[in-house]
């Protein structure tokens, strides 16, 4: 019999050990049913999960970060927005995941999610309305959830985290222009506005802690399309033109979204810096 290093952990635990009661690892490992023998359908599963645990990690540093921008907490704001970068840079090497399944081991589980489609996720709703990509449809999946429809519609109702750093800006003194400043945050922002591209200008022009949270920001844009772009090349490598499972045209329905960036202004000022 080997004798255990006076070192050793203690190996003694009455009922759930202190690991398992913290991480809740039995509950999550519970939580992966595949419906057929396909292999892939578990990867599939986990790779999904994966992904909506990442959504609900982003929404919360969102929400830290819209907090510290209302309370002018500059440092604190960004340090979320750089956590936020780091999430999204998991997020999406989590497509890796599905980077081997093919059009016909999707084939084989497919008719397991039913009508389950990605666009009923409401984590991923919320990490939209967070950026500001704001559409009151998107709402309607979720009104037989109360709870979960009233946290989404308080999520469109509100400042999104752009429309907190403008509202930043403008106390720091930037010209942000006041129908901006009052404009009704429940409207998606999809068209570049001249005095908020020239604010972002003379943003750059500065190269402080603004002009950080300006490439930042850029940054999150920036991978959050990445998220959408991979999902679009998959999809297409995996389903090609046959519609969604939630019914949507389906690439040309993620291609539309692809295409249409958070913070759009920060992309339209590169051309003039
Ligand atoms: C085999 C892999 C996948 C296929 C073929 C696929 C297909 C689709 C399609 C066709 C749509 C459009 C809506 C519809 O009509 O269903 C969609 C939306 C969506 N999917 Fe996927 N998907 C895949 C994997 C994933 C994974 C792993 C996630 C992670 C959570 C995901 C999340 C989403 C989200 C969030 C949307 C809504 C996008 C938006 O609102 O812009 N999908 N998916």
């Amino acid at each position: 019999m080997t004798t255990l290093d006076a070192d050793a952990p203690d190996l003694e635990y009455a009922g759930r050990t202190p690991y398992v009661r913290y991480t809740e690892s039995d509950v999550l490992h519970d939580l992966i049913h595949p419906q057929t023998t396909e292999p892939l359908e578990v990867t599939f599963v986990v790779a999904t999960q994966i992904m909506e645990l990442h959504f609900n990690l982003l929404i919360h540093e969102l929400e830290r970060a819209i907090d510290r921008l209302n309370g002018d907490d500059l440092p604190e704001a960004l340090a979320a927005l750089q956590r936020c970068v780091v999430t999204q840079n998991s997020l999406i090497s989590s497509w890796e995941l599905l980077s081997v399944m093919s059009a016909m081991q999707y084939n084989r589980f497919r008719s397991s999610l039913g009508k389950a489609s990605g666009f009923q996720s409401f984590s991923y709703r919320q990490l939209e309305f967070l950026l500001g990509a704001k559409d009151a449809h998107m709402l309607s999946p979720h009104t037989g959830m109360p709870a979960v429809h009233a946290r989404l519609q308080a999520a469109f109702d509100a400042p999104s985290i752009y429309d907190a750093t403008l509202a930043l800006l403008s106390r720091r003194g930037l010209p942000v222009p006041d129908p901006v400043l009052s404009r009704d945050v429940r409207e998606h922002w999809v068209e570049p506005d001249a005095g908020v591209v020239e604010v972002w200008r003379q943003v750059y022009q500065r190269e402080d802690e603004l002009t950080t949270l300006a490439d930042t920001l850029t940054a999150v844009a920036e991978r959050h399309s990445t998220w959408r772009f991979v999902h679009y090349t998959a999809v297409r490598r995996i389903l090609g033109a046959k519609p969604g499972t939630g019914g949507s045209a389906g690439l040309a329905w993620l291609k539309r979204s692809a295409d249409t960036p958070v913070f759009v202004d920060l992309w339209e000022v590169r051309s003039v810096l």
